[in-house]
C-alpha cells in the first residue's frame, strides 16, 4: 500500500488544501472494537443454538446492531418475536459494554491519537460519524473525546449507513458543506453513505475488501 507523505499541509494525501473537515467512523477505524462485538454477538449465537464464525461477523461491519441482529438470526435460520429481538439485542449490548468496560489504550488502532492531535493541531475540524450508541462510552474510555469538535453517534440518528445521515450531520455541526469533508471509513455501508452525502472517502483497510473509497491507507498511522 503506497505510503502517503505527512507534508505540512496535505492532512488527507490528496494534494489539495481545501478540505477542512474530517468525520471519522469509530469502530474499525480509531478503534479495535470489532473482537468484542463478535465475541458478544457469538455468545448470543450460541444461547440461540447455533455458531457464528468471524466471516459471518464481516457482515456486521459498519451495521447497525438492530441490523447486526437481523442477520445473525438469519445465519442462524432462527426467528424471533419483536419483544424478543429487543431482549437478545440488550443481552448482547450488556456483555459488549462489559468488555468496554474492561478496555484500555491498547484497543486504539496504530496512529489513531496522533493522527487526531496532527489534524487539531492543523486546524481542521473533526467530528466522529459512527453507528455505535456506545460512542460516548468508547470516548470516555480511551480519552480521546477531547479530540472532536462534534459526535454524532447512533443516538443522534435515525437513518442507517449507507443512508449519509450520520455524515451530514456531522459535516454540518462542523459549518461546513460537505465537498469540504473527508471521511475515514473501513466498513463498505460506510463508503456508501460518505459518497452519498457528496464527501471524499479514505478507506481504512485493503481496497479489494472497500471498493469505492478516493483512496485507502492500511492504519492512520500512514497519515501521521
Ligand atoms: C458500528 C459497528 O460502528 O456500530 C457495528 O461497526 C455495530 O458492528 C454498530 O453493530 C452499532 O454499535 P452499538 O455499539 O450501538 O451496538
Ligand atoms: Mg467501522
Amino acid at each position: 500500500m503506497q505510503k502517503m507523505t505527512a507534508n505540512e499541509t496535505d492532512f488527507f494525501g490528496f494534494g489539495d488544501s481545501s478540505i477542512k473537515g474530517a468525520i471519522f467512523d469509530l469502530d474499525g477505524v480509531l478503534v479495535d472494537t470489532a473482537k468484542y462485538h463478535y465475541l458478544a454477538w457469538k455468545r448470543l449465537a450460541g444461547e440461540l443454538g447455533f455458531d457464528f464464525t468471524e466471516a459471518d461477523n464481516e457482515r456486521l461491519k459498519g451495521v447497525s446492531r438492530a441490523r447486526s441482529l437481523e442477520i445473525l438470526l438469519e445465519v442462524g435460520g432462527v426467528s424471533l418475536a419483536e419483544n424478543e429481538k429487543e431482549k437478545a439485542a440488550s443481552r448482547k449490548n450488556d456483555w459488549y459494554v462489559e468488555y468496554l468496560l474492561a478496555m484500555d489504550d491498547s484497543a486504539l488502532l496504530s496512529g489513531a491519537a496522533d493522527y487526531l492531535a496532527r489534524l487539531r493541531k492543523g486546524g481542521i475540524r473533526v467530528a466522529l460519524g459512527s453507528a455505535s450508541k456506545n460512542a460516548p462510552l468508547i470516548l470516555e474510555r480511551l480519552n480521546i473525546a477531547g479530540f472532536f469538535d462534534a459526535v454524532i453517534d447512533g443516538n443522534a440518528v435515525s437513518k442507517a449507513k449507507p443512508d449519509p445521515e450520520v455524515f451530514l450531520k456531522g459535516a454540518e455541526a462542523l459549518g461546513l458543506s460537505p465537498e469540504l469533508c473527508v471521511v475515514f471509513e473501513d466498513a463498505l455501508a460506510g463508503v456508501e453513505a460518505a459518497k452519498r452525502g457528496g464527501m471524499k472517502v479514505i478507506g481504512v483497510g485493503k481496497p479489494e475488501l472497500l471498493p469505492g473509497a478516493d483512496r485507502y491507507v492500511s492504519s492512520l498511522r500512514d497519515l501521521c
